[in-house]
């Protein structure tokens, strides 16, 4: 098995570990805080080596061997003339949005979701209809069918998560196939936001929802990266699945100028992680799931008020610590009494202070050291011993 590989990042051109003073633990921000596969940094060394770094265009190779790792890991089956390459996968659900919704549209979304997912609607004037996701038994999460139908009826695009940020939710083929029969009887685009599909848990697997059918394919465009599976998010590189030749015309059209064609060295790294690096991958997915089994754990031992959905992918953890009657919004009393920085729930949707999305893509002993910091300041808080 591969070993990974957590170095110092205090100090370094980190986001996750520049923005709080040092003495803060980060756990917000989606990156984890492992070096990436050997193979991807040599990859991009060979690439420097060559010495001219002029723009850059994906070859038939590389085209190559994303349409292997599609069928390889999901079974599904594209073409390598629907891809489309980008700087990232938020500017990609931005392009789609401009693209296929009319002006005063609207869009169907699930809450809590990620903020820039949540935000998308609005830059571009389009009317927002969410629909809140519900804990089911307590163990799972679920969204009300009636209140689906409703939205759909008044929506041009589905804009899906999957799996979900924050709430780690993998949404099981019926699911799925409700969402897609949904956008076929009203006439929505789904634009598919999979970026966390490379590290399902629990030996479950991801769907790509326009992999069901050729019907729901010509309706959708799906997003997604190396970026966050094997930790390179910073090398800002994504591809879209476009399977329809005009909405892939139309969707090339909506970069206005603005987004750009992709990094040479992301396109190399990308490539590179998706053909060799499996290895690497099968072991982030056994490392997350032994972190997220001890966040369980220990969270329930040392503060038994919390409430956490099990993720069943990646590694964000969204934790509901309203019943411990924080003063002040959850992320934020973390932040100043416990120095652990947490993504505040308000983020996800409205009305969510007493919630926080924890990260825990990092080594267990900074997760031990961060439970037992945000344990502390709640007892503290309730006024008991440590
Ligand atoms: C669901 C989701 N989509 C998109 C992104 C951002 O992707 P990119 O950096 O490729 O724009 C993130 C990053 O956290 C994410 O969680």
């Amino acid at each position: 098995m591969t070993t990974l590989f957590a170095p110092d990042r205090q100090g370094s051109d980190s986001n996750k570990w520049r923005r709080y003073d040092s003495d803060v633990l980060p756990l917000w921000v989606a990156d984890m805080d492992f070096a990436a596969d050997p193979q991807i940094t040599h990859s991009i060394r060979a690439r420097l080596d060559h010495g001219v770094l002029g723009y850059g265009r994906a070859t038939p190779q590389q085209r190559d061997v994303l349409v292997r790792a599609m069928a390889r890991d999901f079974g599904w089956t594209i073409d390598p003339e629907w891809l489309v390459f980008l700087p990232g996968v938020e500017p990609g659900f931005n392009m789609a949005l401009s693209a296929f919704t009319p002006h005063d549209g609207a869009v169907m979304q699930e809450l809590p979701v990620y903020a820039p997912l949540r935000a998308a609607p609005s830059h571009w004037g389009l009317r927002q209809h969410g629909v809140w996701q519900v804990q089911a038994g307590g163990d799972h999460w679920i969204s009300d069918t009636n209140a689906m139908e409703r939205a759909a009826k008044d929506s041009d695009a589905l804009l899906l998560c999957n799996p979900q940020n924050p709430t780690g939710r993998v949404y099981t083929r019926s699911e799925l196939e409700n969402r897609a029969e949904l956008c076929l009887r009203h006439n929505m685009v789904v634009i598919s936001d999979e970026i966390h599909c490379g590290m399902v848990l629990d030996g479950r697997k991801h769907i790509p929802i326009a992999s069901l059918s050729s019907q729901i394919a010509a309706r959708s465009v799906t997003l997604m990266a190396a970026s966050k599976t094997w930790n390179v998010p910073g090398l800002k590189t994504a591809f879209a699945i476009v399977p329809d030749a005009g909405l892939r015309a139309r969707f090339e059209a909506a970069r206005h100028g603005m987004v750009d064609s992709v990094n040479i060295l992301g396109l190399t790294g990308m490539c590179a992680a998706y053909d060799l690096c499996t290895e690497w991958r099968d072991t982030i997915r056994i490392t997350l799931q032994a972190n997220r089994d001890l966040l369980a754990r220990r969270l329930a031992v040392l503060v038994p008020g919390a409430r956490l959905v099990l993720p069943q992918a990646g590694f964000l953890a969204w934790i509901d610590f309203s019943a411990l009657r924080l003063p002040c919004p959850a992320a934020e009393f973390f932040l100043t009494h416990a120095r652990v920085a947490l993504s505040g729930g308000t983020e996800f949707g409205s009305g969510l202070e007493g919630w926080a999305r924890l990260n825990y893509g990092c080594t267990p002993k900074l997760l031990e050291q961060a439970l037992k910091r945000i344990a502390a300041a709640v007892h503290m808080h309730m006024g008991e011993p440590d």
